[in-house]
């Protein structure tokens, strides 16, 4: 028996032991709870003044909080049955924590720091007998689910983004869109995963990406993941794409060829388009991030630029940086006007006032083709649009990491101007908000779920024969059925 002050701190769900002994965060991600059953009462006491010692943070009850559940001398075949009673008691969309042996626990005492979990440390039976509760809160289509920008599984989604941009890279639609959906999925997670469990009943998670997560949680790596990225295929194909005019087929072309650095590209000018030379002799600029107070100041000169090319246009910052984003690869801007059709013809006009203040460095303009049958079958919308790179003239003062070195007096920045009459306008914020596997799911969630059939330009009745008037992008989500999610959670 313990004496009565030392028991009163084990006490255990509802008693006062958590507010007398807080738990210590040094380790976050971990939430930790001892099941006395089979440890002792006295024992668990010990283990867990033994680990707040040393940072751990154990809990006193076994809430939605724990990340790590410890047993003791426990067969799985028990441990599942424990878990499953309380899965009963749990409130819809708990995820599961990981059912570990007292072995994870003690081998995390010993090296000051919580061990990744390992095969060996699970008490989890091949087949369980029905599963954790289906997680009916994950729909399917990623139009239907808040995807916020900071996510809690940056390490797996990386890895399946990686396995998804290689399978992009050898023209595996199929593939690269199945991993991208299984990511995506991971980022709309209200938690880490920790177990391997937790994947059950997702949607998107087949048996590759699974594998993917498992080799990740065991071991902290994925071999396959780590060989893409060490290959010389990936490594040149992610060097090539990143240039501006330069899409996947004209880099696996260059790769066949054996060429394989920027230089390799800059010996042969003669195969480059003017874009590609452009792109290549800014590529330092363009493959740095663009940040939030270049965003600022290009918006100011845009703004001015169409003010001055029609009075009483607006222009609206879209892409990436709309949905919350503060790094981008570009930056993309909407132009319109609140009376149709005025919008006509204003680009060139505003693109005439940047070239005369020195502010651009290339401009490809294409024209709107709206309504032109020959563009129907084109997978880009037919707005009138510039794609540019701008001379942005930079704050003066010495750059933050090189603080001997001044910094440049200007940088060159990619910037896309897109230009959309008022009435189609909520379709084209929309469409250019993203993130591109979000506007991908909507617009296949549309067809097949709706039957209609939406893009850029505006939301289509094919029954009907008719289309959807709108004034807002939350009109677009009520007629699809949809709850409304702003930009910030459209980054699937
Ligand atoms: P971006 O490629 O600019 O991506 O397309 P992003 O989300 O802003 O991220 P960064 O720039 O890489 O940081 C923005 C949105 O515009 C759509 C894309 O589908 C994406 O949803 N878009 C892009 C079009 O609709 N048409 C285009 O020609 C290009
Ligand atoms: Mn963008």
């Amino acid at each position: 028996m313990l004496p009565e002050r030392r028991r009163m701190r084990v006490r255990s769900p509802g008693g006062t032991a958590a507010s007398s002994a807080p738990p210590s965060t040094r380790f976050p991600g971990v939430a930790i709870y001892l099941v006395e059953r089979r440890m002792g009462r006295s024992r668990r006491a010990f283990l867990t003044r033994l680990a707040r010692s040393k940072g751990f943070r154990v809990l006193e009850a076994c809430s939605s909080e724990v990340t790590h559940i410890v047993m003791e001398q426990t067969s799985a075949e028990e441990a599942v049955c424990w878990q499953e009673r309380r899965a009963v008691a749990a409130p819809l969309g708990c995820t599961p924590a990981a059912l570990l042996d007292i072995s994870w626990f003690t081998e995390s005492l010993a090296a000051g720091q919580p061990v990744s979990v390992e095969c060996r440390h699970r008490l989890e039976v091949a087949e369980p007998r029905k599963g954790p509760p289906s997680p009916a809160w994950m729909p399917a289509y990623a139009c239907q689910r808040p995807t916020p920008l900071i996510h809690h599984n940056i390490s797996l989604t990386e890895a399946l983004e990686t396995l998804a941009e290689a399978a992009g890279f050898e023209g595996s639609e199929g593939r690269c869109l199945t991993f991208q959906r299984a990511a995506s999925v991971l980022r709309a997670l209200p938690r880490p995963v920790i177990a391997l469990s937790q994947l059950r009943g997702l949607p998107h998670f087949g048996e590759h990406s699974s594998r993917v997560v498992q080799e990740l949680l065991e071991h902290g790596v994925c071999e396959e993941v780590e060989r893409v990225r060490r290959s010389e295929r990936y490594q040149t194909m992610k060097l090539f794409t990143q240039i501006f005019g330069v899409g996947v087929r004209t880099a696996d072309r260059w790769y066949q060829e054996g060429l394989r650095t920027l230089d390799d590209l800059r010996e042969q000018p003669q195969r480059l388009t003017q874009q590609q030379k452009v792109g290549l002799q800014h590529h330092r600029d363009l493959s740095s991030p663009v940040l939030r107070p270049d965003v600022e100041a290009l918006q100011q000169l845009v703004e001015a630029a169409v003010e001055q090319a029609l009075p009483g246009a607006t222009v609206t910052l879209t892409g990436g940086f709309r949905r919350g984003k503060l790094q981008g690869h570009d930056v993309d801007f909407l132009i319109t006007h609140p009376e149709e059709g005025q919008e006509a013809g204003l680009l060139p006009r505003a693109m005439r006032c940047l070239q005369d203040q020195g502010l651009v460095l290339y401009d490809q303009y294409q024209q709107s083709h709206y309504g032109d049958p020959a563009w129907q079958s084109h997978t880009m919308d037919a707005f009138e649009r510039s794609f540019c790179i701008f001379r942005l003239p930079q704050p003066p003062g010495a750059s933050v990491r090189e603080a001997t070195r001044p910094r440049p007096a200007w940088k060159a920045v990619r910037v896309d101007l897109v230009v959309a009459p008022i009435s189609q306008f909520p379709f084209a914020l929309l469409g250019w908000t993203g993130s591109k596997l979000f506007q991908r799911e909507l617009r296949r969630f549309s067809r097949k779920e709706k039957g209609l059939w939406l893009n850029s330009h505006g939301l289509f009745d094919p029954e009907q024969k008719t289309f959807f008037h709108v004034a807002s992008e939350e009109d677009i989500f009520r007629h699809l059925g949809l709850e409304y999610l702003p930009p910030e959670q459209r980054n699937a």
